[in-house]
């Protein structure tokens, strides 16, 4: 069996000029558009870049942004002082802070700093634990995990009493994921570093979410055939034939398990593209939550 490539990169194209064009028509009969800040303390080269695309791609859908940076040495008071400042600013709807933040700042205290109603990653509190719950609704979701879900509602995949297996468990992704698998009623098995003899589980997954950083160690006798697998890791590994002297290689080894998956997430331009389209849609949500008849 040849896998379905999903691709991501054309579903995240669609789901942004959706967001544009409703961007223009409430331009159109508010006279305002949506506002994001994304807030980057330090100098992370990946961090700079992720802040980079995501100011690139409001400029293409209409959205306003702002990218606020503090040095690497800025102090808790600092990077809260300017949250809460972002809070009060009736042109931002939006507020993103980039992780990871320097090891010296409290990442708790700042997301809880940033207000319920911007947080378009959905990392404050509130809204992880109202995820988090069965019956609650959180006001955002956090942006990769949305993206994830929204890939396989669009490739018609049904989650409803399946075996979901989700290879990693961090803030950032694996938990918010299986939450969302959960909801979605699939039965969910989270694996981690500590995990017994992983293949044997990651084996028994219709679909199989690979959120761990190591690239591709998910190999083709780790998938059961037929399985959708989803792949959000973003590796780089040396290539010396590249002029960069790198390429980006997902958490899954695509060449093996394409040939036993029914469907698979490329990487690049699998999950990566639609992180960024959920950002912009979360970012459209903000905004409606502040007009009379959209919220
Ligand atoms: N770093 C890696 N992924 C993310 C993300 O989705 N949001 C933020 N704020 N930081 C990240």
């Amino acid at each position: 069996m040849t896998a379905t490539i999903i691709d991501g990169k054309a579903i995240a194209a669609e789901i942004r000029a959706e967001i544009k064009a409703e961007v223009e028509q409430l331009k159109a009969k508010y006279g305002k558009v949506p506002g994001l800040a994304t807030v980057l303390v330090g100098s992370n080269p990946a961090s700079q870049t992720y802040v980079r695309m995501k100011g690139r791609a409001c400029e293409e859908v209409g959205i306003y942004s702002v990218k606020p940076t503090l040095p690497d040495d800025a102090t808790q008071e600092q990077v809260e002082g300017l949250v809460r400042e972002l809070n009060e600013d009736p042109n931002i709807h939006g507020i993103l802070v980039q992780l990871p933040l320097p090891s010296h700042l409290n990442e708790e205290a700042v997301l809880s700093a940033i207000s319920v109603e911007k947080d378009v990653d959905g990392f404050h509190p509130v809204n992880i634990g109202r995820l988090a719950m069965k019956g609650r609704e959180p006001l955002f979701v956090p942006c990769t995990p949305y993206g994830v879900m929204v890939l396989l509602e669009r490739a018609g995949v049904k989650l409803e009493g399946c075996r979901a297996v989700v290879l990693g468990r961090s803030n950032i992704v694996g938990l918010p994921v299986s939450f969302l698998l959960l909801h979605a009623n699939a039965t969910v098995t989270i694996c981690h570093s500590r995990t017994k003899d992983l293949p044997s589980v990651t084996r028994e997954a219709d679909v199989l979410v690979a959120a761990v950083g190591r690239p591709e160690m998910v190999r083709g006798d780790w998938v059961k055939p037929g399985a959708v697998v989803i792949d959000v890791g973003v590796n780089r590994v040396d290539d010396p034939s590249r002029k960069s002297g790198y390429r980006l290689v997902g958490d899954v080894a695509f060449d093996e398990v394409k040939e036993v998956a029914s469907a698979i997430t490329p990487v690049p331009g699998g999950v990566g593209p639609m992180t960024i389209a959920m950002l912009l849609q979360n970012t459209l949500r903000a905004f409606k939550y502040t007009l009379p008849d959209e919220g």
